[in-house]
Order: structure tokens, then sequence, then C-alpha cells
């Protein structure tokens, strides 16, 4: 089956590429195209030429799979746009849909672009960590000038064919008829007699000469440990600095190195395992999923706000119940000052903002929840008041109502045996703060239908969250594996790190935030109070943090009360490491009996990571979660896992499973029960496989 088409229209040889479902560049491509664009050269009776997509887009990029894997000898997309430069017939792209990454290079190449006034324009090869490289670093700035080609291409947001035309990106943008219309603008180009312009011999528009060293510090927050926001700097910089063929060699160069990285290689997996975690066994696609019309949260506290929104967000209405006005009237005003702000930013239209307030609706009686399809609880974190929350709510609500618990770490099949409807109660596990965080665990209890689950992750997806499948267990896929990350820092601080040293040493492999920031930023008393009232059975197996309980007894609660592990000045932020914490913590380890030592930045990082891989195998051995990459996508979305390492369960196959086995085993010799390796890293480590092997 030939994957590019060749018809003449009136005069004008018609390339039409045919790979469904985006046209991608895989191979054989960019041999059709050659071939056709040489047919179109031979025939007298051809004047010039348009390329097009068939079917619902123009091309949407490459192969990822085939990223620096191409075969040899076989012609690839520079072939193919070379070729198509060269042409002396005009050659046009007619864009609908999408053109990306390689589908824009290639358009680019063409000697005019017509687009539909909707398609989407862009190169977002950043998020899979290179720069552009088929010529779009040097082609794009010179078409749009040096500044918009740099957003774009940092961005890796499209714009649209009308946006296109304003900026110059393509020369026309049409609402209807684009195929005939680019056949009929080729034929008068060519009529014209030419020269047709080439990109190529351009200038490059540069407004501001400080734009490159301005937005490579713009960027270094953004960027923390990655390199392809700075190689695609670079090589539009060297669009500006060089002629066109030293420009574009520069930009191979580049590229070829760049797609090589480990940071690339991390960037594919978790491109590929966002996509895979919508595959769930049971959910198919004949599935028949339920109607959503309203939605009803119940407990308006932190969480039940930012979910209340996620509802109004999704278009939904729903009902905020709580026990108390005053609860009400204080989620409402958060919820009021949250959309305030993104519509300050710029992100929200005033109107917007209205028709999303009276989405939510405040409610004091429990009854008017009655006519809700999905119901959220969000109460306090105690499973005998769940238990009675999810017995009331299966009273009161209809009978094909679903209803899902936000529970952090209890027993949703316990919650579930509540109700007389098990097969319509699940978890829906949001993070905080509920309405920005993209993470969301779906927690399959044993008697869910398949029908309520696709529903529950339907309505995730709804609300813009990447709805992740887990099983049922202590704290499911995230909160299960934070436990040895946490422990891990409190053990170090003990026994001669300090909270800035553990902090550093995870903010320099690609966190946001160490620990210890993070927990000053959440509030230590929660922890604390938890430990302090559930001194039970279910916490005995957790490590209760002795210099955090000190803390606490002080009244130090982190960020709110101005200190923690840290202390904060009036109004700020920002960490300011204290030397009565460093007293406390050597009067602590003191009283332990430990003999503080010098803690080296290997042992910090791999007494942090590897508990969390270790977790991790065991969380996929017994069928928590599906999949490695499912875990992969809940650390970088629920927790700031660096996405340029790939998540911990590839990070994992970076580092060698062996190597890692190797290590646990000796923490558990040094360091006792918390290290029991893991029976499948164990098994993984004898046979030489990866995880990626085990996903694949
Ligand atoms: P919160 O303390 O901010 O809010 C709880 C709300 O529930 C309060 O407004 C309270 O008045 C209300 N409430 C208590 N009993 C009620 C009842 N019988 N009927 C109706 N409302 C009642 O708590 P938060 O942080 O929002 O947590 C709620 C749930 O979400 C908990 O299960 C928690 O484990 C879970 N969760 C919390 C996260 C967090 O970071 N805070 C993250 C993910 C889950």
């Amino acid at each position: 089956m030939s994957l590019v088409k060749y018809e003449k229209r009136d005069g004008v040889g018609l390339v039409l590429v045919d790979n469904p479902p985006v046209n991608a560049f895989s191979v054989g491509v960019p041999r059709g195209i050659m071939e056709s664009l040489a047919a179109a050269a031979a025939d007298p009776d051809v004047s010039a030429v348009v390329v097009a997509g068939s079917g619902r887009t123009f091309i949407a990029g490459a192969d990822i799979k085939r990223l620096g894997a191409w075969p040899e000898g076989e012609p690839n997309l520079r072939d193919a746009i070379e070729v198509c430069e060269a042409s002396e017939k005009p050659v046009v792209a007619a864009i609908h849909g999408h053109a990306l990454g390689g589908g824009l290079e290639l358009a680019m190449a063409c000697h005019y672009r017509v687009s539909t006034a909707d398609a989407r324009l862009g190169q977002p090869e950043v998020k899979i960590g290179v720069p552009p490289g088929a010529g779009g670093t040097q082609r794009l700035p010179r078409l749009v000038g040096a500044a918009k080609a740099l957003e774009m291409i940092l961005s890796g947001a499209p714009i649209s064919g009308a946006q296109a035309a304003g900026v110059g990106l393509v020369d026309r943008a049409v609402e209807r008829d684009l195929v005939d219309k680019a056949v009929a603008f080729a034929a008068e180009r060519a009529a014209s007699g030419g020269p047709h312009p080439r990109v190529r011999d351009r200038e490059v528009r540069v407004d501001d000469p400080g734009i490159f060293d301005a937005m490579r510090k713009q960027i270094e927050r953004r960027a923390r440990g990655m390199r392809a926001p700075y190689a695609c700097i670079e090589c539009v910089e060297a669009a500006v600095q060089l002629p066109f063929d030293e420009g574009i060699a520069r930009e191979y160069e580049i590229f070829d190195a760049q797609v090589r990285s480990p940071e690339a290689a991390a960037l594919r997996h978790l491109f590929f395992a966002e996509r895979q975690i919508a595959r769930v066994p049971g959910i198919g696609k004949d599935i028949v999923t339920r109607d959503i019309r309203e939605g009803a949260v119940i407990g308006a506290g932190t969480m039940g706000s930012g979910i209340a929104m996620n509802f109004a967000n999704a278009g939904i209405p729903v009902k905020l119940f709580d026990l108390g006005g005053e609860q009400l009237d204080r989620a409402m005003a958060a919820i009021e000052r949250n959309y305030a702000s993104t519509v300050s930013k710029g992100r929200l239209s005033e109107a917007a903002m209205r028709e999303r307030l009276e989405r939510i609706t405040p409610v004091l009686e429990l009854e008017a929840v009655a006519s809700a399809d999905f119901v959220i609880e969000a109460v306090f974190e105690e499973m005998a008041l769940k238990l009675d929350t999810f017995a009331r709510l299966d009273a009161i609500c209809k009978p094909e109502a679903i209803i899902a618990s936000n529970t952090s770490y209890l027993d949703v099949n316990r919650i579930a045996a509540a109700t007389g409807r098990a097969s319509q109660v699940l978890g829906t596990h949001f993070f905080s703060p509920a309405n920005v965080m993209r993470l969301l665990e779906v927690v399959r209890t044993d008697s869910v239908s398949d029908e309520v689950l696709a529903t529950t992750l339907g309505v995730g997806r709804r609300m813009g969250k990447v709805p992740v499948v887990s099983g049922v267990c202590h704290g499911f896929i995230g909160n299960r594996m934070l436990e040895g990350y946490l422990r891990e820092a409190a053990f170090l601080v003990e026994e001669g790190a300090l909270p800035q040293d553990v902090d550093r040493v995870l903010t320099d492999f690609g966190f946001p935030m160490g620990p210890f920031a993070v927990s000053d930023l959440a509030g230590l008393d929660i922890g604390w109070r938890s430990r302090r009232d559930h001194h039970a059975a279910e916490d005995e197996r957790r490590y209760s943090g002795t210099i955090g309980d000190r803390l606490c007894e002080r009244g130090c609660f982190g960020q709110k009360t101005g200190s923690g592990y840290y202390r904060y000045e009036a109004g700020s932020r920002a960490p300011i490491p204290s030397p009565e914490v460093e007293a406390l913590i050597k009067e602590v380890s003191a009283e332990l009996g430990i003999e503080r030592r010098a803690i080296d930045d290997e042992e910090i990082l791999s007494r942090c990571i590897y508990p969390v891989v270790n977790e991790g195998a065991k969380v996929l051995d017994e069928g928590i979660a599906l999949r490695a990459g499912d875990i992969d996508i809940v650390w970088l979305n629920g927790y700031g896992f660096p996405a340029h390492r790939g998540g911990p369960m590839h990070y994992a196959d970076h580092v060698g499973i062996a190597s890692i086995y190797r290590r646990v085993c000796d923490y558990h010799e040094r360091h006792g029960a918390w290290w029991q390796p893991a029976p499948l890293l164990e098994r993984m480590a004898r046979e030489g496989t990866t995880f990626a092997e085990r996903d694949a």
C-alpha cells in the first residue's frame, strides 16, 4: 500500500499523504513524497505542485518511535524537504487539521502555504526533548521573526491557521475548499512565472538582539535540568548568526546529539506512557458510559472546593454540600478568589468566570444532592465518618448515581460495602490543589462495574485530568510509594544531613522542591495530629518522624507559622536554613544515640529514590498499578518527579535494575525491614529485564 498518492488536477500535481490516522512521517512517506515530486517535475503537463494530507489532517508530525532510529539508506524527512525546496515548479502546502513538527517543517520548505483558518500549526518537539530537526529552527524564524519563532518552539504550542496568516507563516487562510483553492493558487503562481520564493533565501527578522539571553533567563526555572529548551534557543540563534547552510548543519548536529540523550528518551517514554493509561482491562471501545449531567461534592474543605471547580470547569453543574454555612461561605470565597486570579492573569475571561461560578451551588441540605449523577465525597479522613456518609448518601442519591470517595489512604472496598450499590462506588483521588493538579487516581474497587469505571475515567478527562487506574491498597499508587521517600529523608537528617542538603540534592535531580520544603508548604501539623490521634495499628508500620513531631510541639508548623524545617520571612515563601532547627536536629540525633556523620549526595539521592522504585516494584507486582508507565505518569503529574528523568520506573531502567537491587539489599542489611527488597526487583535483576520490557 502506497502511503503517498499522486494525481493530476487542472495541470497541477497533487501529492496526497495518506498514512492514517494522522499522516505521520513513517518509513516510506518521505520516499513517496520524493517520488511524487519527481513525477511532477518530469511531467510537461504539470506546472505546479500541491502537497496535502488525506483524511482529517495534513501531517501531524514524525513517527516518534522512529526518532533517531531511521533505517539506513531509506530517504528521510530531511531528504524530502530538500527535494521539495529545490523544485523548479512552485510547490504549495495545503494545510488542514494539524501541521506539527515535521509536518510544519515540510510545509515551510514549500514555496507557498495555504491553510484553513482553524488548522493548528506548531513545532512541539521540545515536549519530547529535542529541537525541531528538519530545518524548523532555521525556516520558522525566517518566516515569523526570531521572537515569535522562539515563542512557538519553546512552548511547543500550536497556533491557528488564521494566526499563522497574521504572522506570515502562511500566505493565506481559507474557510473552505482548501485543496481546490490551493490548486488554483498553485496554477496562478506558476503562470506568473516565478522565481518562486524559497524560505531559506529570506533574512531573519530580529527586533531585539538580546532576546536569546533574555529567553535563556526566562526559561531557567521551567527548564530545570533540561537541555532541550536551550538546544532550541541555540538553533534559532544559529539561524540568525550563520548563513542558511551552516545554520541548518548546526541544527542537524544539535538535534542528532539531543535525540540520543537520556532526557529525550525519558520524554518519549512519558509521551507513550500517557497514551497507554487509557488502556484498561475490561474497558473496550464498545463500553457504554453513563451520561453525567449533574455533580455533587460532599465536604467543602480544601479538596472539596477544588473538586467543585473541576466539575464547573468541565461544564457540569455541581452542588457543594457542607455541614455549616460558614464552611460554605469560606469555600465559595476561596473559589471566587481562585477564578479571579486566573482572570487577572488573562487566562480566563470575566464571562467564563461568571458562568463557572454559576454552575456551583452551595447547599446545606444533604437531600439537595439527590438529583446528582456523580457524587464525590471529600469529608475528613476518618473511616467511621466516611462509612456513615456513604450510608446516608446511598439512602438519598438516585439509584443510578455513582458515589466516589476522595480518600487519600482508606480502604475503598470497605467504604463501598457501607452502601447497597457497591458496583457504583469507587475512589477518585485528586491531588492538592485539586483544581490545578493534573493527576487523578481512579481507585478500582473489587465490586465496581466496568461501566462505572469507564464513566469515571471519562469524567476525569472532561475535567482535564490525567486519570490513572489504581487498585485498592493503603495510599494507592502514589502516596504508598511516597512513604519511603519521606521516611528516608527524615532518617538522613537524623543520621547527619541537614534539610537543606537533602532538598538541594533532590532539586538538583530535578524536583521543583525538596521533601522538607514541601512539608513546610503543606503544613507539618496535619501528619503530626493524625499520628497523635490515630496512634493505632495502621500507623505503626509508618515512621513517625521524630524531628517533625518536635517542631510541631514547639508550634512550628511550616510556612503558615513562619517556621518549620526552615524559617520564613514575613510574606515570603523562600526557605531559609535555621540554626535553631539545626540545633534541634543535633539534639534529636544525640537522644537517639546516633553519631552524626557526613553523608554524600549520592547516598542522599539513592536513599530517597530507591525506596520509591522498590515500592513501585511491589505496587506493580501486586497489580495495584497496571504498568510501570502508569506509575511514572502518577509521579510526574502528582509529585513533581522531573520529566526529563522519565518517572521513577524509567529512571530505574536507566540506572540499571541490577545495580538498584544490589543497593536495596545493601540498605536492607544496614537499615532493616524498611528496605525489604521487592521480589519483582530481585527477579528482574536476576533475569536482566527492564520495566520497559515488562510493559511492552
Ligand atoms: P478539610 O478539612 O479541608 O475539609 C473537610 C471538609 O469536610 C470540611 O469543610 C468539613 O466541614 C467537612 N465535613 C466534615 N464532616 C462532614 C460531613 N459529615 N458532611 C459534610 N461535610 C463534612 O479536608 P481536605 O484536606 O479537603 O480533605 C478531604 C478529603 O480529601 C480527606 O479524605 C483527605 O484525606 C482527602 N485528600 C486530601 C488532600 C490534601 O492535600 N488535603 C489530597 C488528597 C486527598
